[in-house]
C-alpha cells in the first residue's frame, strides 16, 4: 500500500513512526504545510517522501490511504476531500468538530466504499482491553459508577476546549467498557487562561443501565493524572495509566447491605480482601491501531473504531460543551 500522513505537529510524527516501523507500505509520504515540520521529518527519516501541499497527495492516484492528524477544525473538510479522491481515511480523535460533520463523513465513506476509521487509541491499549475483559466476566458485579481524571499542566489548544481535546479519550473508553452511550450529560467548567476556551471541565454522565460517570479534564493542574476508578457491587478497580507496571488493580472490597428485620435495624458490613493486578500485554497501542487500519484497507473489514464509534463520542462532546456553555444545564439525549 501507498499511504500519507497529513499533519506533522505534536501527534502526527507518532503515527508516521509507527507506520514506518511496520514496514508494510511501499510508499510513505509525510505532508505538512509548515516547511519547518517537513524539515524535521526529513532529518529523522531521509528516505521518506515529503509534500507541502496536501492536494498533491490527494491527486496522486497511487496513494491508497491517508492519515489525518491536523487540528480538529480541518478533519471534516480534509476527510471529505480525501474520500472523494478515492482514499481510505484514518482520522485522529475527535473524528470531526460536530455531529453533522461526522454524519457527512460516514455517508461519503459509504458512498465511496472506503474505510473510515477514527483514532480512539485507548480502545487498542492493553489495560483498557484487560478491563473490558474483567467487566465482561461480571466479576465486578453491577457497575455503580466510574470516576476519571485526565489532568496536567498544558498543552493548551488554540482552537478547541479541553473537553474536545481530552475527553474523547475518556468517552471512547467508557462507552467501550459499558457498551452503551449516556442518556444524560451535564458539565461545568471555565476558561481561566484563554478567554472563550475552557481549560478545566467536570463532566457528569448517566447511562441507561443506571451507571453514572464523572470525568474531570484539565490543562491546568500541577501534576499529571490519568486515573479511573470503577466501582461495582462486588469489586472495585483502579486503572492508573501513569503507572509503569501495575496499571490495573482489582480490589476485592465492597459493602453488603442486609434488609432490616425490624425498623431501624438494618446492617451494613464492609468487605476487604485481596488486591490483584492482572498481567498485561506490552505492545504499543498506536502500533496495533495502525496495523488494524491497514488490515481493514486491505481486506475491507469494518474497523473496530469506525465512523459510528466516532459519532457517539462527538455527540457526547457536543452536548458536554453545550451544557458547560449554558451554565451546567443537564441535557437528555
Ligand atoms: N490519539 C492521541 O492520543 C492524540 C494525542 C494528541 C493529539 N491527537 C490528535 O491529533 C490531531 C493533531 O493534534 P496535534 O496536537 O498534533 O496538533 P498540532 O497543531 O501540533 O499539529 C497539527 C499539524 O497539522 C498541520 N496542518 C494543518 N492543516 C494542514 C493542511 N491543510 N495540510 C497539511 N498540514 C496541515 C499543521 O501545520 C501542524 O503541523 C488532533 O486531532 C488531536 O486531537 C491525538
Amino acid at each position: 500500500m501507498n499511504v500519507a500522513v497529513i499533519g506533522l505537529g505534536y501527534w502526527g510524527p507518532n503515527l508516521l513512526r509507527n507506520i514506518y516501523e511496520l514496514h508494510r507500505t511501499d510508499r510513505l509520504i509525510a505532508c505538512d504545510l509548515d516547511p519547518n515540520k517537513i524539515q524535521k521529518i526529513q532529518s529523522r527519516y531521509p528516505a521518506i517522501e515529503t509534500e507541502i501541499d496536501y492536494r498533491n497527495v490527494l491527486a496522486d492516484p497511487r496513494v491508497d490511504a491517508v492519515f489525518i492528524a491536523t487540528p480538529v477544525s480541518f478533519h471534516a473538510s480534509l476527510g471529505e476531500e480525501a474520500l472523494r479522491a478515492g482514499k481510505h481515511i484514518f482520522v485522529e480523535k475527535p473524528l470531526a468538530a460536530s455531529v453533522k460533520e461526522v454524519e457527512e463523513l460516514i455517508e461519503t465513506a459509504k458512498t465511496k466504499n472506503k474505510i473510515l476509521m477514527v483514532g480512539h487509541t485507548f480502545e487498542y491499549s492493553p489495560p483498557v482491553l484487560k478491563i473490558k475483559e474483567i467487566l465482561s466476566s461480571g466479576q465486578l458485579g453491577d457497575i455503580y459508577y466510574l470516576s476519571s481524571s485526565r489532568v496536567n499542566l498544558g498543552l493548551h489548544q488554540k482552537d478547541v476546549s479541553v473537553i474536545w481535546d481530552l475527553a474523547p479519550h475518556d468517552f471512547s473508553t467508557i462507552f467501550f467498557w459499558l457498551d452503551e452511550e449516556p442518556n444524560r450529560i451535564s458539565a461545568a467548567g471555565k476558561d481561566f487562561v484563554q478567554k472563550g476556551i475552557p481549560d478545566v471541565a467536570f463532566i457528569n454522565l448517566e447511562f441507561p443501565s443506571g451507571a453514572i460517570a464523572h470525568v474531570q479534564v484539565s490543562w491546568l493542574s500541577p501534576s499529571k493524572l490519568r486515573r479511573t476508578t470503577i466501582v461495582g457491587s462486588e469489586k472495585m478497580l483502579v486503572y492508573d495509566d501513569t503507572e509503569n507496571i501495575e496499571k490495573v488493580k482489582i480490589y476485592d472490597k465492597g459493602v453488603d447491605y442486609k434488609d432490616p428485620e425490624t425498623f431501624g435495624e438494618y446492617q451494613l458490613s464492609y468487605r476487604t480482601g485481596d488486591v490483584v493486578s492482572p498481567k498485561l500485554d506490552t505492545y504499543e497501542p498506536l502500533r496495533r491501531e495502525m496495523e488494524h487500519f491497514l488490515n481493514c484497507c486491505e481486506t475491507g473489514e469494518k474497523p473496530k473504531t469506525d465512523g459510528y464509534n466516532g459519532l457517539r463520542v462527538v455527540k457526547a462532546l457536543e452536548l458536554a460543551e453545550e451544557s458547560l456553555r449554558s451554565g451546567g444545564r443537564a441535557i437528555e439525549l
